[in-house]
């Protein structure tokens, strides 16, 4: 399967994961915990920091935003609040982004997988230029999945599911790249209700209508359209705290970059 109808020379590895989450879903502990199962388990990772205004990453990365672009120097020059110096940063980096792409093209053969972080304002890098450039000119060269990871205790509430959920499918419509549902804290809510809810709308519309804040006939509309947005798309169950369900995480990242092979 690994053919696909794309050009001949269109390399199957390394796969580029591109993480983003809301902030609090546990981007960077589930990043920690990622690069950690590739140390032990003879992965070959390598791993990208695309969020300028960091301070302290717990894990090394091998190539960082911040050492081309420094956000406070950004903010002072341009004279810009925070969000304007996060998205300025990230627009300086893009324009150099082709080398990035070289760096892991002459190193390809010896790469199993890229590991993206993405900026903690996930919409600096959803609903940015910069971000669909950078998005692009990896899905150009590389199989591309993103793993968008959501807070499962938190989605357990009908509506702040629902959010989630619209939010994820704006991005597998922008990006048209195999999306990966990364139910993370697993430790403290298992995702089960989340499968359940995906699989059949009534389970999900009867939870929702216990909610009487909740619009109904929004949400029976709604969870119409997100029944075949589900079709679309992986869901997989982890902690970042426990390292449980690293294995699926990455059988599913396997099986998309099957799916974009095909695809693209
Ligand atoms: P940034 O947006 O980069 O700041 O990351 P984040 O806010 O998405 O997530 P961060 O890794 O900072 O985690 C947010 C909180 O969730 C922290 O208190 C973590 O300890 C906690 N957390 C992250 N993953 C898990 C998990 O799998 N289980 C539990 N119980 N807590 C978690």
């Amino acid at each position: 399967s690994s053919s696909g109808n794309g050009s001949p020379s269109f390399r199957r590895k390394p796969v580029i994961i591109i993480v983003v989450g809301m902030a609090g879903s546990g981007k960077t502990t589930l990043m920690h915990r990622l690069v950690c199962h590739t140390h032990l388990n003879n992965i070959r990772g390598y791993v990208i920091n695309l969020d300028p205004a960091v301070m302290t990453l717990p894990y090394g990365v091998n190539i960082d935003v911040r050492d081309t672009v420094k956000y406070k120097e950004v903010m002072k020059q341009f004279n810009l609040g925070p969000n304007g110096g996060i998205l300025t940063s990230l627009n300086l980096f893009a324009t150099r982004f082709d080398e990035v792409i070289s760096v892991i093209e002459r190193r390809a053969d010896q790469l199993d997988y890229v590991l993206v972080d993405t900026p903690g304002q996930i919409e600096i890098f959803t609903w940015s230029a910069s971000g669909a450039i950078i998005t692009e000119a990896f899905a150009s060269t590389f199989p591309t999945v993103v793993a968008y990871v959501v807070d499962t205790p938190r989605s357990a509430d009908p509506s702040t599911f629902m959010s989630n959920m619209l939010y994820a499918c704006s991005i597998l419509y922008k990006t048209r790249l195999p999306l990966i549902l990364t139910f993370n804290k697993v430790d403290v809510v298992a995702h089960q209700f989340a499968l359940e809810w995906m699989e059949d709308f009534e389970a999900f519309q009867a939870a929702a209508s216990s909610d009487h804040s909740y619009t109904s006939t929004l949400t029976q509309s709604l969870s119409l359209v997100l029944d075949e947005f589900y079709n679309n798309l992986k869901s997989v169950g982890v902690s970042a705290v426990s390292g449980v369900g690293m294995e699926a995480f990455f059988k599913a990242v396997e099986a998309s970059a099957d799916e974009y092979m095909e695809t693209y």
